[in-house]
């Protein structure tokens, strides 16, 4: 997100429906602030403020570890998981240890922009998989298999956001999630999956992660506390099979890292263990499903006939497709003019697309600024539908 992106986000009048962090309003300044002083005056001040372990800050480990047995039942040990300074550090750790240079990384189509900006530092063959209302179509990655089989090009991994993914809000049902574990075994692929989003569920049950229906084999799951607890934190986790944890803490840059963010970890554990972070997850899901409504409701009422969208069942978006002949960037223009910003597709896609998708992103802006963005938006698509652009 670049920052002259950023300050269009608060320009007044301006609505963005492009960012996908959490409201500024809805931080825990409160519970983090006593959770920093904790740090700072308890006898732990002078380690927190030192170098850490390369795996991370015990206190936190510990706490993840058992908040990810007692809800999932994975049965992690220690040598399961270690800190990372923000999900996207451990997918840059990943693609640098486990794909190489030129090394095939297959993609969901559309998938996270700024992973697709990763993988692209690191050379890689990016290859796109579509997916649909329930996850990666399971017939265009085995066609997208057996290209590779006869390009003698076998993927090394599968990066993947089975939970509300950013950008189209979609979950990926439990049966597509075992049929891509079969193929992943079949092609010898690891699978990345990047679930930041997994606590941040409105409605239903979140399926199980590919961890746990692998039993923990050929997985690397990434979790994050921006999402949860604060972005500015740079923290997250990775869980895996012992032998890929101790890789990663071992790697050149974990071990003289000093570990992810010591000091914020230290807080975070205080945060935790002083009984916060529950409550702000049960909170934050009330929050954000009230604006999930807003913006279906408000979709619902006011856009044309022709414009569809996702239905997302927890996170931060909604995905829009346009009718066809519409394209994107006229209407980018045309909504930036009326003070509304959102993201368009086609930044998502790692071989083309998007061109009549739209990615509106509720979770920043409060419900009645979604309402009256999404009022203009609709009111803009309808005029260019009108006029034939
Ligand atoms: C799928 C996905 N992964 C990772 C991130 C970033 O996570 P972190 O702040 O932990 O790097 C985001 C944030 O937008 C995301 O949508």
């Amino acid at each position: 997100m670049g920052i002259q992106e950023l300050s269009q986000g608060v320009l007044p009048g301006t609505i963005s429906l492009v960012f996908g962090h959490p409201d500024p309003a809805i931080l825990p300044v409160d519970g983090l602030r006593a959770a920093t002083e904790a740090v700072l005056c308890s006898p732990q001040a002078r380690l927190a403020l030192q170098y850490g372990p390369q795996q991370g800050t015990p206190a936190l480990i510990d706490y993840l570890l058992k908040k990810l047995n007692r809800e999932e039942g994975l049965g992690l040990t220690g040598d399961n998981l270690m800190l990372v300074a923000g999900s996207v550090q451990a997918v840059d750790m990943i693609a640098r240890l486990y794909a190489g240079h030129d090394g095939v990384v297959l993609v969901e189509g559309p998938t996270y922009h700024e992973a697709l900006h990763v993988f692209r530092d690191h050379s890689v063959d990016l290859r796109p998989v579509a997916i649909d209302g329930d996850g990666i179509v399971i017939e265009a990655l085995a066609a997208q298999l057996t290209l590779l089989q006869r390009e003698g090009k076998p993927p090394r991994l599968l990066y993947t956001i089975p939970n509300f993914q950013n950008p189209s809000g979609v979950t990926m049902t439990a049966a597509r999630r075992r049929a891509v574990l079969e193929l992943a075994r079949e092609h010898g692929f690891l699978i990345v999956e990047d679930d930041v989003y997994r606590d941040l569920v409105f409605e239903g049950e979140v399926p199980p992660s590919f961890y746990a229906l692998s039993g923990g084999q050929g997985v690397l799951r990434i979790g994050s506390f921006s999402k949860i607890v604060a972005p500015g934190l740079r923290l997250g986790w990775l869980i895996a099979a012992p032998e890929h944890i101790q890789r990663c803490v071992n790697c050149g840059t974990s071990q003289m890292g000093g570990g992810a963010n010591p000091f914020t970890a230290h807080i975070v554990a205080e945060y935790c263990r002083a009984g916060h972070l529950e409550p702000h997850i049960a909170r934050l899901r009330e929050v954000y499903l009230r604006r999930r409504d807003v913006t279906l409701a408000a979709l619902e009422r006011r856009m044309p006939p022709g414009v569809t969208w996702t239905r997302p069942r927890g996170g931060f978006f909604v995905w829009l497709t346009l009718p066809e002949g519409m394209s994107i960037e006229p209407l980018r223009e045309a909504a930036r003019e009326q003070g509304v910003l959102f993201v368009p597709g086609t930044g998502f896609f790692a071989g083309g697309g998007g061109q009549r998708n739209l990615r509106l992103a509720f979770s920043f802006v409060p419900p009645d600024e979604i309402e009256r963005g999404v009022e203009i938006l609709a009111q803009v698509i309808g005029e260019m539908m009108g006029q034939g652009i």
